[in-house]
């Protein structure tokens, strides 16, 4: 049986290749999809990917498909900055987890700079676009 990855994106990231593209890009969240996807091939994983507007929604998801992977890389968007349920979530089930944020998180507005559910996580990539969730599944890949 293949080894699986999970791989999350929070609120508004839906809107990604729309949402200020200077500071998030152009690129929509079907074309990250599609990066996330040719890594995790080429690391032979498959990947379940899933975005949601909703914390609870996320939270659902991550405690029905994160059991049994190999680890989760996720963009909590603005729930990173005050999601303890999400922390609490992370927490709770114990795998390897990477946080990665597209824009600089500690370039920009002072709120965005603490992270709740970094806490979680074995390290947070920030500011470093699509590239970051590449090398968040690297480092799971050597874990
Ligand atoms: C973000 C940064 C957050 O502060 C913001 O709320 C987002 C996106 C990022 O990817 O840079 O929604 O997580």
């Amino acid at each position: 049986m293949s080894k699986r990855v999970v791989v999350v994106n929070g609120p508004n990231l839906n809107l990604l290749g729309k949402r200020e593209p200077e500071i998030y890009g152009t690129r929509s969240l079907d074309d990250l999809n599609k990066t996330v996807e040719a890594k995790a091939k080429e690391l032979g994983w498959d990947v379940s990917l899933f975005q949601s507007n909703h914390e609870g929604e996320i939270i659902d998801f991550l405690q029905q498909h994160a059991p049994g992977s190999v680890g989760i890389v996720i963009n909590p968007g603005a729930l990173s900055h005050y999601s303890l349920a999400l922390y609490d979530c992370l927490q709770a089930l114990a795998l390897p987890v990477v946080e990665v944020h597209l824009s600089n998180i500690h370039a920009r507005e002072e709120f965005r700079s603490r992270s709740v559910t970094a806490r979680a996580a074995r390290g947070v990539i920030t500011g470093l676009g699509f590239v970051g969730y590449e090398l968040a599944l690297e480092y799971l890949a050597g874990q």
